[in-house]
């Protein structure tokens, strides 16, 4: 009998085709409720999980002794339990470089359009209330030649900083370890966190979400920003304190915001949701068409390979 695979949410029609000869029930087009979500684990061998679902311990429970694989279709793995996995031999895998190029283009996007007050001038003129070109009218920083500052100089951190440096900008990074290779080819200079915050125009956040990155940013780091100073967050929500950068926003005390992920994702507070300076996307990081065909048929091949008894190409864990 065919291996029973649950697709969780409705993917690209690449990331089925690998999943062809296993007996596939596709959930939902919106994120499973809970309880709907559970049920149909139940005897499962491998699930196509999105970011939108919790794997945890519950779940595993629910799909009992014959789950073998969960093949996450994205690169942060924080919605799976993988220390519940790692105990019952579940392969767990994600979907990394094939996005670090399109979310790196989201990054840039939300900087150059917190920078350059994209969202508003969109909503003034949406409004009809756009009465003339203005001397004065809709002002930010310049983006080229300024400093960037990049949070996580991974694959994504530095598709950022190649962007970046066609505009002319200064990189500085901070991270758990030291990348000299790409410090050598961005020219890029590696800081203390807290020494970055003081220094650069733009801070851009490329770390996964753990522990010790949860409210990475928060009230104290972004006092220590300067106050024409941008941040980009197309990480994960829970890196920043929201209520302390909505209140550093509404203060004014840096200029100006770019988000794509929240702390209680579909929820944005709701003075973020007030305020003039902070662009605001729905975790669009690596919505291309092309990419997002890539990290579909990626998941789907992981997870054929583990239920064949074959290697994955991205596990997460041993
Ligand atoms: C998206 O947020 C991802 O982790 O792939």
């Amino acid at each position: 009998m065919a291996e029973k695979v649950l697709v969780t949410r409705e993917i690209p029609e690449a990331g089925l085709r690998p999943l062809e000869d296993f007996d596939v029930t596709v959930l939902s087009e919106r994120p499973p409720e809970r309880g709907e979500h559970l049920e149909a684990a139940q005897g499962i061998d491998g699930v196509l999980s999105t970011l939108t679902e919790k794997i945890d311990a519950e779940f595993m429970n629910a799909a009992g002794e014959s789950l073998k694989v969960i093949a996450n279709m994205a690169v942060g793995y924080d919605n799976v339990d993988v220390a519940t996995a790692n105990e019952r031999d579940i392969v767990v895998t994600n979907t990394p470089d094939v996005l670090d190029e399109t979310t790196a283009d989201t990054a840039f996007m939300l900087l150059l359009a917190a920078a350059r007050r994209l969202g508003e001038g969109e909503r003034i003129v949406r409004s009809g209330n756009w009465e003339a070109w203005g001397p004065k009218m809709l002002l930010g920083p310049d983006v080229w030649g300024k400093k960037l500052g990049i949070v996580g100089f991974g694959r994504i951190g530095q598709a950022l900083a190649r962007r970046a440096r066609g505009f002319d900008m200064e990189i500085l990074y901070s991270g758990r370890s030291r990348r000299e290779e790409a410090e050598k080819e961005f020219d890029a200079r590696y800081l203390k966190l807290d020494a970055m915050l003081g220094e650069c125009d733009f801070l851009s956040l490329h770390t996964p979400l753990t522990e010790e990155t949860t409210h990475l940013i928060g009230a104290g780091e972004l006092e220590k920003m300067k106050p024409e100073a941008v941040l980009v967050n197309t990480s994960r929500g829970p890196v920043v304190d929201e209520s302390a950068l909505a209140e550093a926003l509404a203060e004014g005390r840096i200029f100006a915001a770019g988000l794509d992920v929240y702390e209680n994702e579909p929820e944005v507070h709701p003075k973020l949701l007030e305020l003039e300076n902070v662009v605001l996307a729905p975790h669009i990081g690596s919505a291309s068409f092309e990419t997002r065909d890539k990290m579909a048929a990626m998941a789907g091949e992981d997870l054929r390979a583990v239920l064949r008894g074959e290697q994955p190409r991205n596990p997460v864990n041993a």
